[in-house]
């Protein structure tokens, strides 16, 4: 290869920037975000037949929950506590977007986030690392099979390297500041989790951590992932990041930026063609050596081949043969049961859900019942709101008989506050009139997602004073929740009986919750994330240190506010079910293990209502002393079961020494010996109690 051709393979452009003439001199290895199937086919036609060595183009989207067929929220997903569903989910959208000519996406973005303004926090797992460790590996799993060649598989990219979540005040790009022992023990674990499962690309973050932006940080790129974890695949920067670097102040030109991030260990730059433009002049200057461009072009061709491109560089298909794969059936069943499982019932007051089918009247009140493209999210593939099945859309054919008054009040946001007063007027005449009134509050999907920070995450424009006017006007309410960010409902908490939490709930959004809502479904989703009383508690996780003086009502100097009861409004690992569940016989096959054998835990799951139903059995330790203070409670392990009303299964836990040990500040893991306190129930709250020894 020419110089000039290896530059091209670590170069990545966008279809506007890039001209035939510059895939004929091979430089540009791969191209974003480009759903134009029939643009994608014919780029490729000129590189693999008019360039000098026909090296297939890698082509790159942002699949994130779906490419045709939009499923959940990765967040959403996140709370169905349900791995296997999750790859299920990737393993389709792959199939979709292969099809549609990408053979990479940019996902899974795995960074944990604890900061509900984040507008990001839609896009990933939640709060819990041990949670977004295997979604982290379901979503590899998924996107990449077992055999990368398939064509229906794409290339995974675990997002964004490292600590994006933990963005200062949750706006977006901001600043990250942390302890190695809370990096090691919180924020990389997912990213290890998809390196385990043999991701072939990582994207680094924007952010700065500790100083140090992303595709510069040889701290994560080349000590943690290359050095550790063994990473073979390659490296690409996030959507300018290179170019970034002078305005983080960290390089003064673009060879200064470009020379920093390349030669720490970022592979491939994404959109600002900085490698293109400058890497010439750092090699002629040998401030970049031929070794490491070398180095990072065999990375990008090693992961073509795997790929298959070289044999199979065509896989979009025309639009015939693309219809027959996108939104099938089985996609949508797949997208439906996918929200069924993840919702989370937070709220049903005297049994009011399910609801029954032989209502005649019934309201439905809020700005998205009908809304097609707000259940899809800030990313949302190449899905089409006109696919979507609405809220509106369902409850229609679920009741074909009833009266269906349907008033969207007011908008999420913008209403002048004389439409506000005259839409909620109409919206209070209307729940009168029915039997039960069902309201779908929330958000758009621009107000959450990437650049969607909110510093307030009350029900925004006046969502609120619709909520508190219906329900004043006396019948049964239903909240539906359809948001990116957690919401801070306190009022809703208290006074509206039912409130289901939907999130981002994708393309089959309306028949998942009529399916809840009239018990055709179980709500079995658990909160993957605490949802705070009021912003003023944020940061707020349910894995805190106890701090000298933890928590207490009963004393003003405890570490709590004034203003407010202890705890979030709605803890991790909450969510109820139309059926009550019981815990019984917890038991552990020793009273104490060494750090390099393992226990097992086993407890009894009672389904002791009248309907089936599903709850998610979570396995919570906590070590009592050890020489760095240790989370009050840490989720270890979780399974989700299923049980016919009376029945009664044993989950069991295998418990190994590793997963008892901790990273400490001088990045050394430590397993210390000692008394742990064990916790099986189905929240971060109470459950069965025991203690083991680590000796
Ligand atoms: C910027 C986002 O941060 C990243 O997640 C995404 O993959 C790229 N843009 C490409 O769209």
């Amino acid at each position: 290869m020419t110089t000039q051709e290896k530059i091209g393979q670590v170069t990545q452009l966008i279809a506007p920037d890039t001209t035939p003439e510059m895939i004929r001199k091979g430089e540009v290895g791969s191209i974003l975000s480009d759903t134009d199937s029939k643009q994608v086919a014919r780029l490729q036609h000129i590189a693999i037949t008019q360039s000098r060595l026909h090296i297939p183009i890698l082509f790159g989207f942002d699949v994130i929950h779906g490419y045709r067929t939009i499923f959940p929220s990765p967040l959403a997903m996140a709370g169905s506590f349900d791995p296997r569903l999750e790859e299920n989910e990737a393993a389709m959208a792959a199939a979709e977007a292969s099809v549609g000519g990408q053979r990479w996406t940019f996902a899974p973005m795995v960074d944990i986030a604890r900061d509900p303004r984040w507008g990001r926090i839609t896009e990933g797992a939640g709060e819990d690392p041990v949670l977004g460790a295997a979604m982290a590996a379901a979503q590899v799993r998924g996107f990449q099979g077992s055999n990368l060649a398939d064509p229906h598989h794409l290339l995974a990219c675990a997002k964004h390297f490292a600590a994006y979540g933990a963005a200062e005040g949750g706006r977006d790009y901001n600043t990250a500041d942390m302890s190695l022992e809370r990096l090691r023990n919180v924020y990389l674990p997912p990213f290890h989790a998809a390196v385990e499962a043999g991701v072939g690309s990582i994207m680094t973050a924007f952010n700065d951590l500790n100083g140090v932006p992303g595709v510069e940080d040889r701290l994560l790129l080349q000590e943690v992932l290359r050095r550790e974890w063994g990473f073979r695949g390659f490296v690409v920067s996030d959507y300018d990041a290179v170019q970034e670097l002078m305005v983080h102040g960290v390089a003064g030109s673009p060879q200064q930026a470009v020379q920093e991030a390349f030669s720490a260990g970022t592979d491939m730059d994404m959109h600002d063609g900085f490698y293109l433009k400058n890497l010439p002049a750092l090699l002629e200057a040998k401030r970049i050596s031929m070794a490491r461009l070398d180095e990072a072009v065999r990375r990008i061709l090693r992961a073509k081949i795997e790929l298959g491109l070289f044999d199979h560089p065509y896989t979009a298909a025309d639009a015939a043969t693309a219809a027959t794969h996108w939104l099938t059936p089985a996609t949508r069943t797949a997208a439906r049961v996918a929200e069924e499982r993840s919702a989370v019932l937070l709220r049903n007051a005297n049994g009011l859900l399910p609801l029954s089918k032989s209502l005649d009247t019934i309201a439905v009140i809020g700005p998205l019942a009908e809304s097609g493209s707000e259940p899809l999210g800030h990313w949302y593939g190449d899905g089409d709101p006109k696919d979507t099945v609405t809220i509106l859309d369902s409850l229609r054919r679920r009741l074909p008989n009833a009266h269906i008054l349907v008033q969207r009040g007011v908008a999420v946001e913008g209403d002048a506050e004389a439409d506000a007063r005259a839409g909620i007027a109409r919206a209070v005449a209307a729940a009168r009139q029915a039997q039960v009134a069902i309201l779908t509050l929330g958000e758009s999907a621009e107000m959450s997602g990437e650049g969607g920070s909110r510093s307030c995450l009350d029900l925004s424009g006046h969502q609120e004073q619709l909520l508190e006017a219906v329900v004043k006007a006396g019948k049964p309410v239903v909240l539906l929740l359809m948001n990116g960010h957690p919401l801070t409902i306190s009022w809703a908490a208290h006074h509206v009986p039912a409130i289901l939490e939907l999130w981002e709930g994708g393309s089959e959004v309306g028949n998942a919750a009529a399916d809840l809502l009239f018990g055709e479904a179980d709500p079995g989703g658990k909160l993957p994330v605490s949802m705070p009383r009021t912003v003023g508690q944020i940061p707020i996780y349910y894995d805190h240190l106890n701090t000298g003086r933890p928590g207490a009502m009963t004393t003003r100097y405890s570490s709590r506010y004034l203003d407010l009861p202890l705890g979030p409004l709605y803890r991790f690992g909450y969510g109820l079910s139309y059926t009550t569940f019981r815990f019984s016989n917890l038991t552990l096959s020793a009273p104490s293990m060494s750090p390099d054998s393992s226990i097992e835990i086993a407890a009894t799951v009672t389904n002791t209502g009248h309907r089936v139903g599903d709850d998610v059995a979570q396995l919570y330790i906590r070590q009592r002393v050890a020489t760095m203070s240790q989370p009050v409670r840490e989720l270890k392990a979780f399974d989700r079961v299923t049980l016919q009303p009376g029945q009664s299964r044993t989950v069991r836990f295998n418990l190994k020494g590793h997963q008892l040990g901790f990273w400490d500040n001088a990045s050394r893991f430590r397993i210390e010996p000692g008394t742990f306190d064990l916790w099986l129930g189905d929240s971060s709250a109470g459950g069965l109690h025991t203690t083991f020894l680590v000796k």
